[in-house]
């Protein structure tokens, strides 16, 4: 067997360098394809995790429209296909490299598997595209690798076949696991906060941006340290509406292993991304998330993320609540950890070690 990983951007390292470990454990021939969506966030990361591409196809422009992805992937991995020659391709999540990828596997018939399947927000344009790539990427994958049974009952109503889904918990705790010894807790009067969706862009993002301001003068005993994406729509505003706020600390992106040092050292989690609503949970740290939805339900029902939506006063008045109820902020450091016990990548290698191909 002869597996190809794709992957493109920072979250889909870190989720899959467990599976792409657990392979090279298992002596199975493995190619780590870089698509380059990401030049920047994923070179420290290959350096830490000892993991580096054997191909890179650096497509990555400033300001890349979605269909600037697609097509150059499309096309260069199309290539990289017919060189390498792989039995089995294997893509994570919801990106436009998820998507790109599976699709020039499936034009060459080359079987896909699709690890953190399943996840569904049921609104097509939010998150967008990633709602749509993930759908799509269904279609085409013949294993599915479902975090949870949720995720899977999502893929079940898509008639997608009972035989090829897989529940494995989410590998993205398997990488926290494997960083944990290295994480120094220190607990601060902090915030820690991200932003980056696409949809979120323009309004949204002004409202997320007067939140913190807000949040800010209102408690100005605490710090929001707030690592930017480099994506220019999300600096422009966050620069323009954040610069010059005392206790406001607008930072470059941080390594994996500072990230989540300051996460837990954090009392409160500002947020649009999706790894992170994984991640804050399994060390029971609160979660505002600023979007309208969220295709990771189980930390809402768990009681460890709140569904804030993007208005300024939305999200000012929950976390508000957080800093003046204490009874209410300690029931979030008791929910469980709903996305797994660090052994998915192990399960997903298991799977695909009786496939034969
Ligand atoms: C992408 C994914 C999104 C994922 C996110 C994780 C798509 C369409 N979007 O969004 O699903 O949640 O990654 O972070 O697949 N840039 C750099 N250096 C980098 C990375 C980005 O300068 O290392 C800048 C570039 O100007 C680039 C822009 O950010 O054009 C946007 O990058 P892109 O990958 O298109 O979008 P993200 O918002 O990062
Ligand atoms: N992350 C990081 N440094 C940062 C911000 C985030 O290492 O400065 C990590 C974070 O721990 C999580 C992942 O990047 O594992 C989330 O990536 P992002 O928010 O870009 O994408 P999403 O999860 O929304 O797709």
């Amino acid at each position: 067997m002869k597996v190809l990983v794709s992957v493109g951007t920072r979250p889909e390292f870190i989720k899959i360098v467990p599976v792409i470990r657990e392979l090279k454990k298992r002596g199975i021939d493995t190619h780590f394809l870089y698509t380059g969506q990401h030049r920047d966030l994923c070179r420290p990361l290959f350096d830490f995790f000892a993991v580096h591409p054997d191909t890179d196809l650096d497509i990555m422009k400033d300001n890349q429209s979605i269909a600037h992805i697609t097509s150059s992937i499309l096309t260069r991995l199309d290539a990289a296909l017919d060189t390498v020659k792989p039995n089995l391709v294997i893509v994570h999540g919801d990106t436009s490299t998820t998507f790109a990828s599976s699709l020039a596997a499936f034009y060459k018939k080359i079987p896909v598997g699709h690890v953190e399947a399943g996840l569904r927000s049921h609104d097509r344009y939010s998150p967008f595209p990633e709602e749509m790539n993930r759908s799509l990427t269904a279609r085409i994958a013949a294993y599915h690798f479902a975090p949870t049974t949720h995720n899977r009952d999502n893929l079940l109503r898509e008639g997608i076949d009972p035989a090829a889904i897989f529940v494995t918990g989410n590998t993205v705790i398997d990488t926290v696991k494997l960083v944990a010894a290295k994480i120094k807790t220190q607990k601060k009067k902090q915030v820690l906060i991200t932003a980056h969706r696409r949809e979120n862009f323009g309004e949204p993002m002004r409202q997320i941006c007067g939140a913190i301001a807000e949040l800010a003068r209102t408690f100005p005993d605490r710090e929001f340290v707030y690592p930017v994406h480099p994506n220019p729509n999300v600096r422009s505003t966050v620069n323009a509406l954040l610069t010059g706020i005392n206790n406001v600390r607008l930072i470059e992106p941080l390594d994996y292993i500072a990230f989540i040092t300051e996460m837990t050292s954090s009392e409160l989690v500002l947020t649009d991304s999706g790894g992170i609503q994984e991640e804050a949970p399994a060390f029971g740290i609160p979660v505002i998330v600023m979007r309208r939805e969220t295709e990771r339900s189980e930390g809402v029902d768990a009681g460890t993320l709140i569904l804030a939506g993007t208005e300024q006063a939305d999200i000012v008045a929950a976390a508000k609540r957080l800093f003046t109820d204490p009874a209410y902020y300690a029931s979030f450091a008791k929910a469980t950890n709903p996305y797994g016990d660090g052994h998915a990548a192990e399960r997903i290698v298991d799977k695909l070690s009786i496939q034969t191909f």
